[in-house]
């Protein structure tokens, strides 16, 4: 019961990692806020820990939205008190060529995907003393494949201000970390048209949500003491094929 009385904050927990990281936090004692932009899947994730006899509340949340965000934030403290984990979660992706991609569709990635977790950091790092962020990546972030462009670069920048953020946040008041993951088998990997019409091949096995979820558990517990500002790749070894 690593997490026991702690409160953790899960943004796209209505889903895949995120969702097995909600319910992974539950087992070991954590209180989770499920925060997702889809009702049913929140939820029914909240449920499901219920389920599990352990605490958790949704609050429907749009991650682009500055609002929506604050609104997170006072409901998890109204609810709970406290807030001693985020883990910054949900994502989105294009799928075409730069020279196609809207402007629109360029700031909504980057507003979901980076601009988040930004004002996740801004919002919540008064109110955590002695807990941890945890940020996803991506092995996008460090190599990656045509079409993908806006999500590459709001990965990227979640590793640089990861790291960034750590020069400035003591690390015995807050751990901030990025779990970098490879292919994944979730919706958000076989929605992907890429994969789908079979134009990319996936490489290697793909992870089970829960696999993933271990780390970032591991990142978000005491025992990552002297983790900070780093990112834990979790891709089963993809980013050592040339
Ligand atoms: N699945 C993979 O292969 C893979 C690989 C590398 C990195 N990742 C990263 O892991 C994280 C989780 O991905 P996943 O595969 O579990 O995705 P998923 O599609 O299974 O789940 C994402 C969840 O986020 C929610 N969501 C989407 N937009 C939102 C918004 N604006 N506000 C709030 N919630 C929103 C969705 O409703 C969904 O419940 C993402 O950051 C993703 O980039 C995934």
């Amino acid at each position: 019961m690593r997490f026991k009385n702690k409160v953790a904050i899960i943004t796209g927990a209505g889903s895949g990692i995120g969702r097995a990281t909600a319910i992974k936090l539950a087992r070991e004692g954590a209180k989770i806020v499920v925060a997702d932009i889809s009702e049913t899947h929140g939820e029914s994730v909240k449920e499901e820990i219920l389920a599990l006899n352990e605490s958790a509340i949704f609050v429907k949340t749009d991650i682009a939205s500055e609002s929506d965000l604050h609104h997170l934030v006072h409901q998890s403290l109204h609810f709970y008190k406290r807030i001693d984990v985020v883990v910054n979660n949900a994502a989105i992706m294009t799928f075409c060529p730069v020279i196609d991609v809207k402007l629109d569709d360029w700031d909504r990635v980057i507003h979901t995907n980076l601009r988040s977790v930004f004002l996740m950091t801004k919002l919540t790092l008064p109110h955590i003393n002695g807990g941890a962020i945890v940020n996803l990546s991506s092995v996008h972030a460090h190599e990656t494949t045509p079409n993908n462009s806006p999500y590459a670069a709001s990965k990227g920048g979640v590793e640089a201000f990861t790291r960034a953020i750590s020069l400035e946040i003591k690390p015995d008041k807050v751990r901030v970390n990025c779990v970098a993951p490879g292919a994944v088998n979730t919706p958000m990997l076989w929605n992907n048209p890429n994969i789908k019409s079979g134009r990319e091949k996936i490489q290697g096995r793909v992870a089970e949500p829960d696999e993933v979820a271990a780390a970032i558990v591991f990142l978000a517990s005491d025992e990552a003491s002297n983790i900070h500002g780093t990112s834990l790749i979790v891709d089963g070894g993809r980013l050592a094929i040339l």
